[in-house]
C-alpha cells in the first residue's frame, strides 16, 4: 500500500486519539508512524502490521498476545501503551524512543568497545530474564529491536513476534525454511534464528531468544553475525549444523568469560545453552567488574569479619607463645 494511502486511512480511523505526523524508515514488514496522542499530548509510535501479516493473524490472537506483552514493566523493555484495530489494520502503540538502534550504533562504532558490549548484553539479558519469568518470549531479538534511551539498552516489539510466528507456522507444511524467509510471509531474516526455529520445531521456548542474543553478541564483538554472506537457506542450514568461527582470532581483546557465554548461547542444542537470561547476566558480571584473579574473586566472597577474626586469633596465639616462652625461660 502506498505511503499516503495507509497514513490517510489510519489517520481517519484514529482521528480522535492520535495526530499522525510522519513515517519512520521501514524495517521489517510493518509500518511505523510517529504521532501525538491527543489526550495526553505525548509523542508515541504507532506500529501497523502489514496486511500480509494481519491476514495470517486473527484479531483475537493478536489481542491475546498483545494483552500478555502489555503486562511487561521493566527498565530495559519499551512498554506497550495501547493496541487495537483501525479499520482493517491491526496496530499497537509505544513510547517514541529518541536514541539510536543497536543496528545504527554497530555501524557507527566499529569495533564496538568490549565494556560497551558487555553492558548492552547484560541489560538485554536482564530484560529477557524478566520477560521469560513472566512467561513471555520475544522471538524476534535482533539489533533493530534494541534501541538506546538515555544510553540504556531497551528492547522493542516484545510478544508480537510470537503471535506472528505462531500464525505463520500453524498449518505445518514442509517447506518451513522457505516460508519463514520469504518476504511478505513471515518474520524476515534468518540471521538471528535458533536452530530449533530453523528446523520448524513448533515447541519453541525462551532459549530461542537466548540463541538470538548470542548471535547479536557475536555480531557486536566480531562485526559480523555468524554465517554472514550466505543465502537465507544456507544461513538456516548453518544454524542447524555448522559451528560458528571462533571469536578469539577476530577479537583478541574479548575476555574469556564473555567469549565463553556467547559461544554457549550459540549451542545447537538448547539444553547446552545458558538456562536463563539471568545466567548470562551473571556470567558477564565478574568479568565486567575488572580483571580480578581467582584469589581476589574468592576473597571478594568472604564476609568482612573473617579477616579480622583471623588477625585477632593470630594475635592471641602470638601472645600465648611469647608468654609460654618467657615462663619456660624463667
Ligand atoms: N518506539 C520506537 N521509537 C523510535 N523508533 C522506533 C520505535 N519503534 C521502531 N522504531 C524504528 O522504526 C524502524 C522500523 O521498525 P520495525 O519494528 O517496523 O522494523 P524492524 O525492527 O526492523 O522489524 P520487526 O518488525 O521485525 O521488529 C526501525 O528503524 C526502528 O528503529
Ligand atoms: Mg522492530
Amino acid at each position: 500500500m502506498r505511503n499516503e494511502q495507509l497514513q490517510a486511512e489510519l489517520q481517519e480511523a484514529l482521528a480522535e486519539s492520535y495526530q499522525i505526523e510522519s513515517e519512520l524508515p521501514r524495517g521489517g514488514m510493518s509500518r511505523v508512524f510517529v504521532a501525538t496522542e491527543v489526550a495526553l499530548g505525548r509523542k508515541v509510535v504507532i506500529k501497523v502490521l502489514s496486511p500480509e501479516l494481519a491476514a495470517t493473524l486473527s484479531a483475537e490472537r493478536f489481542k491475546r498476545e498483545i494483552t500478555l506483552a502489555a503486562r511487561l514493566q521493566h527498565p530495559h523493555i519499551v512498554p506497550l501503551l495501547a493496541a487495537g484495530q483501525a479499520g482493517r489494520h491491526l496496530y499497537y502503540t509505544m513510547p517514541l524512543v529518541a536514541g539510536d538502534s543497536l543496528r545504527e550504533r554497530m555501524a557507527r562504532e566499529r569495533p564496538m568497545p568490549i565494556p560497551t558490549i558487555m553492558r548492552i548484553l547484560e541489560e538485554v539479558a536482564h530484560a529477557l530474564a524478566y520477560a521469560h519469568a513472566e512467561g513471555i518470549a520475544h522471538r524476534d531479538i535482533k539489533p533493530e529491536n534494541v534501541m538506546f534511551f538515555h544510553d540504556q539498552a531497551v528492547v522493542l516489539d516484545f510478544g508480537i513476534g510470537k503471535a506472528l510466528q505462531k500464525a505463520t507456522t500453524d498449518g505445518g507444511d514442509d517447506d518451513h525454511a522457505l516460508r519463514i524467509t520469504k518476504p511478505g510471509t513471515s518474520l524476515g531474516t534468518p540471521t538471528y534464528i535458533a536452530p530449533e526455529q530453523a528446523a520448524g520445531d513448533p515447541d519453541l521456548d525462551h532459549r530461542a531468544d537466548l540463541y538470538a542474543l548470542g548471535v547479536v553478541a557475536y555480531e557486536m564483538i566480531t562485526g559480523h553475525p555468524p554465517f554472514a554472506g550466505r543465502s537465507p537457506q544456507l544461513v538456516m542450514r548453518a544454524h542447524l549444523h555448522d559451528p560458528p568461527d571462533p571469536i578469539g582470532p577476530r577479537r583478541p581483546d574479548a575476555p574469556p568469560a564473555l567469549v565463553r557465554i556467547v559461544m554457549q548461547c550459540l549451542e545447537k542444542r538448547r539444553e547446552d545453552r545458558p538456562a536463563t537470561g539471568e545466567e548470562i547476566a551473571q556470567a558477564l558480571r565478574p568479568a565486567s567488574a575488572g580483571k580480578r584473579g581467582p584469589l581476589a574473586r574468592a576473597l571478594g566472597k568472604v564476609p568482612l569479619w573473617v579477616p579480622w577474626a583471623i588477625a585477632a586469633l593470630s594475635l592471641v596465639i602470638a601472645i600465648t607463645a611469647v608468654v609460654v616462652a618467657l615462663r619456660s625461660g624463667s
